[in-house]
């Protein structure tokens, strides 16, 4: 079978590959469609055609697979948030670890690192403790809505189709956000429609509301509201502020941020405190963690416990090591192990997350972390010991090429690296096994229904 762009087919759907999309191979050719689950026989129209592979659409599914199962959420056929409901969680896990075995022996070209069963995240339905709603004066309509007369394609609050940036789909209710956060959508939802200001549009650059953005903490089941807007209007915003203050008393914090950037991003120029504090916390463990409107917070708190028990354990320290964490955001993980170590130090490039470790670190009474403000690449060179222990939580794009090579001339005895990127763990193992080798991985499940997956790898040093 010859492969077209713009034709249309019949496939079979035999596994799923790199990046959460199903794999099907007529004659050999491999094509790749979205939302598919192996076993499925999908009618597919090829979009793009390259010369030894294709993308194609999902246009409907003609026999459903036996793995499949009921999504528990209405909008997961469009909705970018997780595309694997209908897959089993058991065989997500599955997946996601031959995901990582797969990017360590094709990828980092590495043979016979032992990556062990993903550790899951418990539970798989409401773990997101941050979620980011986009508002627009026209929402998109599923099919099923288009269908529908007494739907109207106005105001919407929602999240996007994957992949576009003015598609919002006006969700009532979230599945992978604490039960609160519907409800608390669904009034600034009511309240918006009858402000008589409209949404912000993107292409235009007019309109007012722009996001509405909510944490939740566990530990103390405590909500924060983010209200994004373009412009400053405390007399309504106060307003919605008032309504669900008193209506939710586990709101803790409202916050308004102001911002007029053009890009799709909530990033705040000018910050108003509407009700309560302008931070909720959250424990770890028993650590306490203050967290405000736009520092970064692991998204999962459960999952993000044993991630860094794992982190820990191969850290494996007495008491008496000195620990350097590259990436430190927060201050987290440095916290986290601050009680097992002489002394942990920790870079990050962001600022504001700078002046939040130290915070933490103080809220914590630890006197034992101490935080390097700048690039990893310009602050290495300068660091004046040799750890003897390296934590590496690169972002997605993974290490720096220089930053390898650094972290290869200090040759502390061991590194655990955590990675939210297996292709980019992969890679960069590959570079630090000329000196290190890869004892063992383990996958960590922060992202339920996605095929994104956490692994963290322990790394000794060669003699
Ligand atoms: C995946 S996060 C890890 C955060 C932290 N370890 C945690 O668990 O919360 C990656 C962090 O690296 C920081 N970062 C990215 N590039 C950097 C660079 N070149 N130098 C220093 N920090 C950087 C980001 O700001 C972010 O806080």
């Amino acid at each position: 079978m010859s492969i077209s762009k713009r034709k249309t087919y019949e496939l079979e759907i035999i596994d799923l590959a790199f990046g959460g999309k199903g794999l099907a191979k007529p004659d050999g050719f491999p094509v790749f469609i979205d939302r598919c689950v192996p076993g499925d026989t999908v009618f597919v129209k090829i979009t793009k055609k390259k010369k030894s592979w294709a993308e194609g659409k999902l246009i409907q599914i003609l026999k459903p697979s036996k793995l499949r199962q009921e999504g528990r959420c209405r909008y997961c056929n469009y909705c970018g948030g997780c595309k694997w409901q209908e897959l089993p969680y058991d065989l997500q896990l599955e997946y996601k670890k031959r995901h990582v075995t797969e990017s360590i022996e094709h990828i980092g070209r590495l043979k016979g690192v032992p990556v062990m069963d993903v550790i899951p995240s418990d539970p798989i339905f409401e773990y997101r403790n941050k979620m980011e709603f986009s508002c627009s004066a026209q929402r998109w309509l599923m099919p099923e809505e288009l269908e529908d007369e007494t739907i109207k394609k106005g105001f919407g609050i929602g999240l996007h189709v994957p992949g576009t940036f003015d598609k919002v789909i006006d969700i009532k209710q979230c599945e992978i956000m604490p039960a609160l956060g519907n409800k608390i959508l669904e009034d600034v939802r009511t309240f918006i429609k009858e402000s008589g200001l409209s949404a912000y549009n993107l292409k235009s650059h007019e309109g007012f509301w722009r996001f509405l953005m909510l944490r939740h903490c566990v530990a103390h089941d405590q909500w924060m509201v983010n209200i994004v807007t373009r412009d400053k209007n405390l007399e309504v915003v106060s307003k919605l502020g008032k309504l669900l203050a008193e209506k939710y008393p586990n709101i803790h914090s409202i916050l308004n941020n102001i911002t007029d950037s053009l890009s799709g991003v909530a990033r705040e120029k000018e910050e108003i405190l509407i009700h309560g504090e302008n931070f909720i916390t959250e424990k770890l463990g028993e650590f306490s963690f203050k967290i405000s409107a736009n520092s970064f917070f692991q998204t999962n708190t459960r999952a993000c416990k044993k991630l860094y028990a794992k982190v820990a354990q191969y850290a494996d320290l007495k008491g008496d090591e000195t620990v350097l964490d590259l990436y430190s955001g927060t201050g987290t993980i440095p916290i986290w192990l601050s009680r097992d170590a002489k002394q942990v130090y920790g870079i990050e490039i962001v600022t504001s997350a700078v002046i939040d470790a130290r915070k933490n670190a103080q809220l914590n009474g630890i006197k034992n972390c101490e935080f390097y403000e700048g690039d990893i690449k310009d602050v290495l060179p300068n660091l004046a010991q040799v750890p003897d222990v390296v934590i590496i939580d690169p972002p997605r794009v993974g290490m720096h090429k220089d930053v390898v090579g650094q972290v290869l001339a200090i040759h502390a005895p061991k590194i655990v690296y955590v990675s939210c990127n297996p292709a980019t763990l992969a890679r960069d193992l590959e570079m630090l096994s000329t000196r290190y080798e890869v004892v063992e991985i383990t996958p960590v499940d922060m992202f339920p229904h996605t095929y994104h997956i956490e692994s963290v790898a322990l790394l000794t040093r060669k003699l």
